[in-house]
Formats: structure tokens, C-alpha cells, sequence
């Protein structure tokens, strides 16, 4: 486990044009290859994505399109070569660097960013090429690899919770198939054009404003699922926030600057609660997972986080029964 090296990727910063006196020597995140660079004369960060180049383009249209509308997100340097650009087999992308402050955990921050997040989902978006929503299909084994994944790692960092999380998770995670995929996937939903990575440490503050400053993972996909990877994962691996879910009161806080710009229908609200278990069981115990191969249990503030998210109580982060009214405009 260590950061990337800028050194193992001579023909990215080559296609960019940056020189080795202009760039970081490693990536300033553990996870990922995301490189400060000076890219066209400016603060910039170069960083890889996951997708194929017609995604990643498609992502660049969308978040134009959103910054056209005053939304807060980056969006591509405008450059000679392409941007975002094929190297080898992947794909990579140069954005200005974004100069402000980590989320600070403040409710004026999670009204900035539930606010944020509203207008995302309300902003007029181009979907072509847009990258679809892929509804997982799991088998007896993938079923089996996950509740023994569990067992491996809350016996592993936190053995005080295991019995209590098995008994919940293993038969929500063995009827996911029957009983929690085909309402939401079938229910009529609303799409809309999601980053489905909607977290406190893919947000840079600039004048107390939040701009999205990591777009890569966006999709066409039911906006509630978004809303409720949020509710759940907005503080996953921030040192900046709580060691822990948002509070019932932040949910309040962060919801309602949501629903300020989104009139959620009636098929939202009635399906939340499936939603939200949706969530825990797809993102929720993929975290609690994927956090071993980082050590992240060994981390006190991770720990106490991934403790909460594998204990929570979903019943934490409701919404109305009735669609809003009175603020939305
Ligand atoms: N444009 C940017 N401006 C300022 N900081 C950035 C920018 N891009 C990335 N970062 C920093 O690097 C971290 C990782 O970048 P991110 O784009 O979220 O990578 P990943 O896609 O792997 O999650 C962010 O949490 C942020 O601290
Ligand atoms: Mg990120």
C-alpha cells in the first residue's frame, strides 16, 4: 500500500505536456493515481478514471453543461491535445486545481452540499453516451463471497459487532435478489445524471460554496440512489468530518437544502426505506470490505466511521411520507 509514483507514467504527463519540474512526484491520494501538475500554465491535477474514453467525454459534456447552469463542478482544462485524453489502455483527465478548504463538518457545510446536491439532480443534462446504471445480478456465490467477506473482516477489527451484523446482514444480503433489487429496479424510478460519488472528500470549499471536484464515477441512474449513497457514505473517508454517519439532525439539514431544488414523487418516497437498504448492502458492505485491503480498520477515525455504517440504524435518515411542498421552486 503506498501512493502512485508520477515517474511510472511518462506518457501521461507527456500528452499533457508536463515536464517533470512541473508536476508532483506522487499521487496526493492513497487510492487512486491523481497527480498536482502544472498543465497549460495553470494548478492543475491529472488524474486517471475508470471508464472507457467515450464515458469520460460524456462526463466532460455533462459537467460543462452543469457549469453553464452556475452549478459548482470542474470541468476539464480546455487544452491543444485531448482532454480528456486516451494513454494506453486508460483514460486520463486534467482538471484546474481548486483552491478552498476541506469540508468542515459545520451545518452550514452540509446545507452547502445537500443544496449542491439538489441542484445536480435538477440541472438540465445531456445523457448521450452517458454511462447507464448497471443493476447487479448476484448468484449463490456472490452472495456467499460477501457474508464471508463480513465474517472475515468484523471478526478480524471488530469482533464486538460481528454477531450483531451478521445476524442483520446475512439475510438481507441472501434475499437482495428476491426481495430489495427488483422494487427499486422496477418501480418507475426518476433518473437523472448522478456523480454516485456524492462525499464530503469529492467536495473543495471555496468562499464556504462546495464544488465537485471528482465527477468520474457519473452515470444515468435513479437520482433517489444517489441521494441515498449520500445519506450513507458522505463522510466515509474524511478526516475533516465526524468519525462517524450524519446525525438524524444533519440528515434533516442536508435533505431539505436537497429538497429545496427536487420534488421527490410519491414512488420515491414510499420505496426510501428499500432504497436506503439497497445502498447499505451494495456500497455499504462493499466499504466495510474493500476498507481491509487499506488498512483502514487500523485507522481510529475510519474505524469508528465503519463501525457506524455497519451498525446503522436506517431509520436514522428519513424522509417525508409526502412529497414536498412548500420550499421547492
Ligand atoms: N481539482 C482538484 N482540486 C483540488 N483538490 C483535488 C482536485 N482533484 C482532486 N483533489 C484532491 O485529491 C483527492 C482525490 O481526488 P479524486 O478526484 O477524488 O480521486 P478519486 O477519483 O480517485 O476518488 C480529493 O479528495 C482532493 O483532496
Ligand atoms: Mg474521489
Amino acid at each position: 500500500m503506498s501512493y502512485d509514483k508520477a515517474s511510472d507514467y511518462p506518457d501521461v504527463f507527456h500528452h499533457f505536456a508536463v515536464a517533470e519540474s512541473e508536476r508532483a512526484a506522487e499521487s496526493c491520494y492513497l487510492y487512486a493515481p491523481v497527480f498536482p501538475s502544472r498543465v497549460g500554465g495553470v494548478k492543475a491535477v491529472i488524474k486517471r478514471t475508470t471508464g472507457p474514453m467515450s464515458s469520460a467525454v460524456a462526463i466532460s459534456r455533462w459537467v460543462r453543461a452543469l457549469a453553464e447552469q452556475g452549478v459548482g463542478v470542474v470541468t476539464p482544462l480546455r487544452l491543444d491535445s485531448d482532454n480528456p485524453a486516451q494513454v494506453g489502455d486508460r483514460v486520463w483527465v486534467a482538471y484546474p486545481w481548486v483552491d478552498g478548504r476541506p469540508y468542515n463538518g459545520s451545518t452550514a457545510d452540509i446545507v452547502a452540499a445537500g443544496d449542491l446536491l439538489g441542484r445536480i439532480h435538477a440541472a438540465q443534462a445531456p445523457t448521450a453516451d452517458m454511462p447507464r446504471f448497471p443493476w447487479p445480478d448476484h448468484d449463490a456465490d456472490s452472495v456467499e463471497e460477501d457474508i464471508t467477506g463480513l465474517q472475515r473482516v468484523l471478526g478480524k477489527h471488530a469482533p464486538e459487532i460481528h454477531d450483531e451484523v451478521l445476524a442483520r446482514m446475512a439475510p438481507w444480503l441472501e434475499s437482495f435478489m428476491t426481495e430489495t433489487l427488483p422494487p427499486v429496479r422496477d418501480g418507475g424510478l426518476p433518473r437523472a445524471v448522478v456523480s454516485m460519488d456524492f462525499k464530503a472528500n469529492n467536495l473543495v470549499y471555496v468562499d464556504d460554496e462546495p464544488v465537485l471536484i471528482d465527477p468520474d464515477n457519473a452515470e444515468y441512474a435513479p437520482r433517489i440512489l444517489d441521494l441515498a449513497l449520500a445519506a450513507l457514505l458522505f463522510h466515509n473517508e474524511t478526516a475533516t468530518a465526524p468519525p462517524r454517519l450524519f446525525t438524524g439532525a444533519e440528515w434533516a439539514a442536508f435533505s431539505s437544502a436537497y429538497g429545496r431544488h427536487v420534488r421527490l414523487t410519491a414512488a420515491e418516497l414510499a420505496l426510501w426505506p428499500t432504497v436506503l437498504r439497497y445502498m447499505l448492502l451494495e456500497w455499504g458492505v462493499w466499504t466495510l470490505i474493500d476498507a481491509d485491503e487499506w488498512d483502514d480498520w487500523d485507522d481510529p477515525h475510519k474505524r469508528n466511521f465503519l463501525v457506524d455504517l455497519a451498525t446503522v440504524d436506517l431509520g436514522r435518515f428519513p424522509l417525508p411520507a409526502e412529497p414536498y411542498n412548500s420550499e421547492f421552486h
